[in-house]
C-alpha cells in the first residue's frame, strides 16, 4: 500500500442536465466512495475529485426542452446533484463545476500547450447543418435509423438500442432534433488529434502496463471487460478524432480563427478533474501538482462502461502529449445496472432517482448503499428490483447485522446495567473477526466491492452464531462470569463491525459507534480493547435497521410504472408544427394486403413484406417483428404510405412504409380498415 505516497481518485463528472439515478450511483460513485473511505481509514493521503460536467449538447438540448438557458439548466441540476451526493454520503473532497472560470482557463491552456506543440491537425470536413436553425448539429442533435439494428431513434453518436457507436453520417434517414428537418452536409473546420500516432505506445500501456519501458501498472489488475473494450478499439486502429465542435456553449477554442467553436467533451470533462483538484488544493493549502504530476501518486478513475475508451485511451493520450502528467493506475469501470427487467432510461423515465429515494426513504441511505454494493455490476450487467431491495434489508441488514448488535446491547443492559463487563474476552472468536480486515482489504484493492462487503458482513454472521451457540441468556443463571465474557466479546465484535463496515455503511456505523459510546476516530487498525473498555457505559439499544413493509415496496413499483406512463403520454402528446391540408394531400396512403412475410436475417425487429396494391406489388421492410410473427399477418389489410422515397434497409429496397400505432412499450399495432376494401383503396 505504501508504494504510493498519495491517491488521486476521480468519479466521472455527471452531466448537469438531469438528476442522478441508481445506475449512476452503482457505476461510478458508490464504489469510488467505498474505496476512498477505506483509504482514509488506512491513513492514506487521498484527494477524491468530482463535479458537474456543464458543457456540451446534452445541456443545450435539455435547455431547449425546458425552455430555459443552458446556464439555468446547469445551475439547477448542479444544485440538485450536489445535494443528492451529500445526502447519500458520497464524500467528495470537492464537487466542482466545469462552467467555472478556473476550469475554462485550465482546459483552454491545455489546448494551447498541445496546439503549440503541433499536436493537432486542422482539417476540413463535412458535417450536418440545420438550415432552418442555422447551426451545425452536434451528434446528439441528429437522430435517424440505426444501420446496425434499424432502431428509428438512434443518436448521431450512439444507438441507445443496440449500443453501437455511430457517426451521424451512418444514420439512415437522418433528421435534426432542432427543426425536425433533413440536415444538409456543410463544410467546417476542426482540430483533430492524430491518435493513430499513439497507437503503439497505447497498446503497450494497456496490455503490458509499461510506458517507454517504465513499469507503470499491472494489467492483470484491470478488469477483463475494460481491457476487452480497449483492445477492440485498438484492433480496429486508432483514428484521428476531432477535439473541437461547432457549438456556442462550452470552453471556447482559444484561437481567433475558431469563432463559434468549443472544446469537445474529451478535451473538456476530464480536464475538469484537474481544474477541480486545483480548486481543492487552493482551498486546502495543498499542491495540485503533487496529485497530478508525481509518480508517487496513484490515480484511479471510477466510471461507467460507456466511458472506458475515453479514460483508458483518449485521456491518457492527451495527458502524455501534454507531458508532465501521470496516467491512471486503473480504471475499474462498472457495467450497467438494469431496473426491474428493463434498461434504466432517462428518456422513458424508467429509473429510481436518487433525490426521490432520499425523499421517500430519509435516513435509509445505507440500505440503498448496501443493496447497490451487493448487486454492483462489477463484471457484468446486473439488476435492481424493489423486491430484492426489501429482501436484502429485511433478511440481511435487519435479521443479521441489526439483530446481532441489538442483542449485544440489550443483554448488556439486562445483565450488566449497560456497562461493558469486567471480564476476560474470547480471543479465539476475536481473532477470527480480525482476520476479516485483510480479506476486506484485499477485495477492495482489487475493486471487488461486492466481495468486500460480503466479507465484512460475515463478521456480523460470526457474532450471531457466537451468541446463538453460547446462549448467554441461559448461562446467566449458572455461570455469570462466562456470560460476562460472552457479552464483553460481543460488544467488541460490534466495535469491529462499526469499523469494518464503515466504508460501506457510514451513516449506520456512526450511529453504532454512538450506541457503543466509542470515539469516531476511524482507523483500519486499532486495538479494540483500547476503544471499548470494561466499565464503559453503553447507550440504550436502538434498532440500526427496521423492516420494510410490502406496501412500501408495492408503492415504489407503482411509482415506476406511473412515471413511465406519464412520460410516454407527455412524449406522445407533444404537439407537432401544424401543416396545411395541401401538405396532407401529398401523402399517398393506400389500403394493401400482405401477401408474404419473412424475417430479415440477422435482425430482431425487421420483417420483409410483399404487399398487393391492386395494380402492383411492392416490397416493404417494416420494424414490426417484435409485435407480429410472419405467419400471423399474411392476408391482413393494412395501410401503406406509398409515395415515401424508396430506401435501402439491410440491403433490401423498401418501397413505402406500413402505418403502425404505438402501443404499450415496444408493442406496435397495425392500422387497418374496419371492413374489407379493394387493394389500392385510397385513405384520406
Ligand atoms: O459521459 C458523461 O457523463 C460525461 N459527462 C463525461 C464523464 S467522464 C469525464 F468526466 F471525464
Ligand atoms: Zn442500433
Amino acid at each position: 500500500m505504501k508504494k504510493y505516497k498519495r491517491h488521486l481518485v476521480t468519479s466521472a463528472l455527471p452531466y448537469a442536465n438531469g438528476p442522478l439515478h441508481i445506475g449512476h450511483i452503482a457505476g461510478a460513485y458508490l464504489p469510488a466512495d467505498i474505496y476512498v473511505r477505506f483509504l482514509r481509514m488506512k491513513g492514506e493521503d487521498v484527494a477524491f475529485i468530482c463535479g458537474s460536467d456543464e458543457h456540451g449538447a446534452a445541456i443545450t438540448i435539455q435547455a431547449k426542452r425546458e425552455g430555459v438557458t443552458p446556464q439555468q439548466v446547469v445551475d439547477k441540476y448542479h444544485t440538485i446533484n450536489k445535494k443528492a451526493f451529500e445526502d447519500f454520503g458520497i464524500a467528495f473532497d470537492i464537487y466542482h463545476r466545469t462552467s467555472s472560470e478556473l476550469h475554462h482557463k485550465t482546459a483552454s491552456d491545455f489546448f494551447t500547450v498541445l496546439n503549440a506543440k503541433g499536436d493537432f491537425e486542422k482539417r476540413e470536413s463535412e458535417q450536418f447543418y440545420d438550415e432552418e436553425a442555422k447551426q451545425f448539429l452536434a451528434d446528439r442533435y441528429i437522430i435517424g435509423t440505426c444501420p446496425k439494428c434499424s432502431y428509428e431513434n438512434a443518436y448521431g453518436d450512439q444507438c441507445e438500442n443496440c449500443g453501437s457507436s455511430l457517426n451521424p453520417t451512418d444514420l439512415i434517414n437522418p433528421r435534426s432534433t432542432l427543426s425536425g428537418g433533413k440536415p444538409v452536409l456543410k463544410k467546417t473546420v476542426h482540430w483533430y488529434l492524430p491518435m493513430n500516432e499513439d497507437e503503439e505506445w497505447v497498446k503497450t500501456f494497456i496490455n503490458e502496463g509499461t510506458i517507454d519501458g517504465y513499469e507503470h501498472h499491472n494489467p492483470k489488475n484491470w478488469k477483463n471487460h475494460v481491457l476487452g473494450q480497449c483492445n477492440s478499439w485498438l484492433d480496429s486502429g486508432l483514428q484521428p478524432r476531432a477535439m473541437t465542435r461547432d457549438l456556442d456553449w462550452g470552453v471556447k477554442v482559444p484561437l481567433e480563427e475558431a469563432d463559434g467553436k468549443v472544446l469537445y467533451v474529451w478535451l473538456d470533462a476530464p480536464i475538469g478533474y484537474i481544474s477541480a483538484t486545483k480548486q481543492w488544493a487552493e482551498d486546502n493549502d495543498k499542491e495540485w501538482s503533487d496529485y497530478w504530476q508525481s509518480k508517487s501518486t496513484k490515480l484511479v478513475h471510477f466510471i461507467g462502461k460507456d466511458n472506458i475508451v475515453f479514460h483508458c485511451i483518449i485521456f491518457p493520450i492527451l495527458l502524455k502529449r501534454h507531458g508532465d502528467f501521470i496516467l491512471p493506475n486503473n480504471v475499474p469501470a462498472n457495467e450497467f445496472l438494469n431496473l426491474e427487467g428493463q434498461k434504466l432510461s432517462t428518456s422513458k423515465n424508467w429509473a429510481v432517482w436518487l433525490h426521490e429515494y432520499m425523499e421517500d426513504f430519509a435516513e435509509r441511505q445505507d440500505v440503498l448503499r448496501y443493496v447497490l454494493c451487493s448487486i454492483a455490476p462489477e463484471a457484468k450487467d446486473s439488476e435492481f428490483t424493489w423486491k430484492d431491495f426489501q429482501a436484502r434489508n429485511n433478511n440481511e441488514l435487519v435479521a443479521i447485522l441489526g439483530n446481532f448488535v441489538n442483542r449485544a446491547i440489550v443483554l448488556t443492559h439486562k445483565y450488566f446495567d449497560g456497562k461493558v463487563p469486567e471480564s476476560k474476552v474470547d480471543t479465539a472468536v476475536l481473532n477470527t473477526v480480525c482476520n476479516h480486515y485483510d480479506k476486506v482489504e484485499e477485495a477492495i484493492l482489487k475493486y471487488n466491492f461486492r466481495q468486500a462487503l460480503a466479507e465484512a458482513m460475515n463478521v456480523a454472521r460470526i457474532g450471531n452464531k457466537y451468541l446463538a451457540d453460547s446462549e448467554p441468556w441461559k448461562l446467566i443463571k449458572t455461570d455469570p462470569a462466562k456470560t460476562a465474557e460472552i457479552i464483553h466479546t460481543s460488544l467488541l465484535i460490534a466495535t469491529h463491525l462499526s469499523h469494518i463496515l464503515e466504508p460501506f455503511l457510514p451513516h449506520t456505523m456512526k450511529k453504532l459507534r454512538g450506541l457503543l459510546n466509542i470515539k469516531n476516530h476511524l482507523s483500519w487498525h486499532f486495538e479494540e480493547t483500547q476503544l471499548l473498555r470494561p466499565g464503559q457505559q453503553v447507550n440504550p439499544a436502538e434498532h440500526l435497521f427496521t423492516p420494510i413493509e410490502d406496501s412500501t415496496i408495492e408503492a415504489q413499483i407503482q411509482k415506476l410504472e406511473n412515471n413511465k406512463k406519464a412520460k410516454a403520454t407527455q412524449t406522445n402528446g407533444q404537439a407537432k408544427t401544424p401543416i396545411s391540408f395541401e401538405d396532407f394531400t401529398k401523402l399517398d396512403l393506400k389500403v394493401v394486403t400482405i401477401l408474404e412475410a419473412e424475417k430479415v436475417p440477422k435482425t430482431n425487429k425487421l420483417l420483409k413484406l410483399k404487399v398487393d396494391l391492386g395494380d402492383e406489388q411492392r416490397t416493404v421492410v417494416s420494424g414490426i417483428a417484435g409485435s407480429y410473427s410472419p405467419e400471423d399477418i399474411i392476408g391482413r389489410q393494412v395501410i401503406l404510405l406509398a409515395n415515401l422515397e424508396p430506401r435501402k434497409i439491410k440491403g433490401i429496397e423498401s418501397q413505402g412504409m406500413i402505418l403502425m400505432a404505438d402501443g404499450e412499450g415496444e408493442d406496435l399495432s397495425f392500422v387497418s380498415p374496419e371492413k374489407k376494401v379493394d387493394n389500392g383503396g385510397k385513405v384520406s
